[in-house]
């Protein structure tokens, strides 16, 4: 049996305790099942900073590089508000998407039957709902240059961000729009601003012309990026695989991340491309949701996003595709039962905490194993 190695970054706030769940989970698929995962752990964020003074060392960016798959948890908080830009907490996550190439970055929203009732929208809006927000991660405005604030010598300053996308970063990500929607239902709206950034223009232009070359036989549609945040809220249904860049691709999947009921439900696969010999490729999971400091170290905190993103690393990075099934029929599964963390309680529910949801998820695994 081939090694699986993984490599843990918990970082901060709630991700080391979302981390753990996902740990009992490692462990018994290797003690019970034979998985052969073997796991690394690395700093990142805010802990990394007071290690090493850098948001990831790069001895633990080598661990990356090196890893068949990295589970990542979450970075940030008050504590390092002061500290410089460069090794802010969020800097070693985006360098770790850039180092890696991490070009695409599947955001899927799925509403558990028993949490529709706990999204802010009304329940025939978002029951059944089943998207996939694809962001493209390493271009647009997050790394272009120049980036930075620039003294204009008249007591004014001008800070400046650039967004910008050329031709092969958008027939890419739209390549692999068009392929996860052949194993979905073969719809892709593509979200932009054309009618106000250059960048949009292209955006439009490449899809468009990516589509016609090779995708024709998907449905393609064109949304401008602020009605398409009104029409996930309006009627999300209507969506099938939404592409879109790496500025409105966060907004946009924080807006659906609400949907399914709780931010503390969406998990996200971050992948590069293919290794033309191996065909695997480099691979980050997260949950979407960040480190909440306010309520981290209480063991209240929802781990289903971390598990939800390790399902989709069983998935993606292993082709384990029944095991990721089962640990996503576990979660529903538990969320039947009327277990919920405080982020998803509603009359009814049991509420219970971040390590009782994860032992039942864990039981539930090996029950449908059996
Ligand atoms: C996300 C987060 C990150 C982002 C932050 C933590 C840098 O909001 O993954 O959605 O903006 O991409
Ligand atoms: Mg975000």
């Amino acid at each position: 049996m081939a090694t699986r190695k993984l490599l843990l970054l918990p970082g901060d706030g709630i991700g080391p305790e979302s981390m753990a769940e996902v740990r009992k989970l490692i462990d018994m698929m290797n003690a019970d099942f034979g998985a052969g995962f073997e796991t690394e752990e690395g700093l990142v964020g805010g802990i990394a900073y007071d290690t090493h003074g850098q948001s990831i060392s790069d001895a633990d960016m080598d661990k990356a590089m090196a890893a068949d798959a990295v589970l990542f948890g979450a970075v940030g908080g008050p504590k390092w508000d002061g500290v410089p830009y460069e090794v802010r907490p969020e800097a070693g996550l985006l360098r770790l998407r850039k180092e890696m190439e991490l070009f695409a970055n599947l955001r899927p929203a799925i509403c558990y039957p028993a949490l529709a009732a706990s999204s802010s929208l009304k329940k025939e809006v978002v029951e059944g709902l089943d998207i996939l927000i694809l962001r493209e991660l390493t271009g647009g405005v997050y790394f272009g240059e120049p980036k930075e604030i620039i003294d204009l010598g008249n007591g004014q300053k001008r800070g400046i961000d650039t967004q910008v996308y050329d031709t092969f970063e958008i027939e890419r990500i739209a390549g692999v729009a068009f392929e996860l929607a052949r194993t979905r239902s073969n719809k892709v709206c593509s979200m932009e601003k054309r009618n106000v950034m250059k960048s949009g223009v292209l955006w439009n232009e490449v899809v468009t012309a990516t589509h016609k070359a090779k995708y024709s036989d998907v449905e393609l549609t064109h949304m401008l990026a602020d009605a398409g945040g009104m029409q996930l809220v309006r009627w999300p249904k209507q969506f099938d695989v939404i592409v879109t860049d790496n500025l409105f691709g966060d907004m946009l999947s924080d807006v659906a991340a609400m949907l399914t009921g709780s931010l503390g439900m969406l998990p996200s696969a971050s992948l590069g491309a293919p290794d033309p010999k191996t065909g695997s490729r480099k691979a980050l999971y997260e949950p979407v949701h960040g480190s909440a400091p306010d309520i981290a170290g209480q063991g209240i905190a929802n781990p289903i996003a971390m598990i939800a993103s390790f399902a989709m690393c069983l998935r993606y990075s292993f082709n384990m595709v029944e095991e990721a099934d089962r640990l996503d029929q576990a979660i529903a599964a538990v969320l039947d039962d009327g277990l919920r963390t405080r982020d998803l309680m509603s009359e009814g529910m049991k509420e219970v905490g971040t390590v009782e949801i994860g032992d039942a998820i864990v039981a539930k695994y090996k029950a449908l194993a059996a």
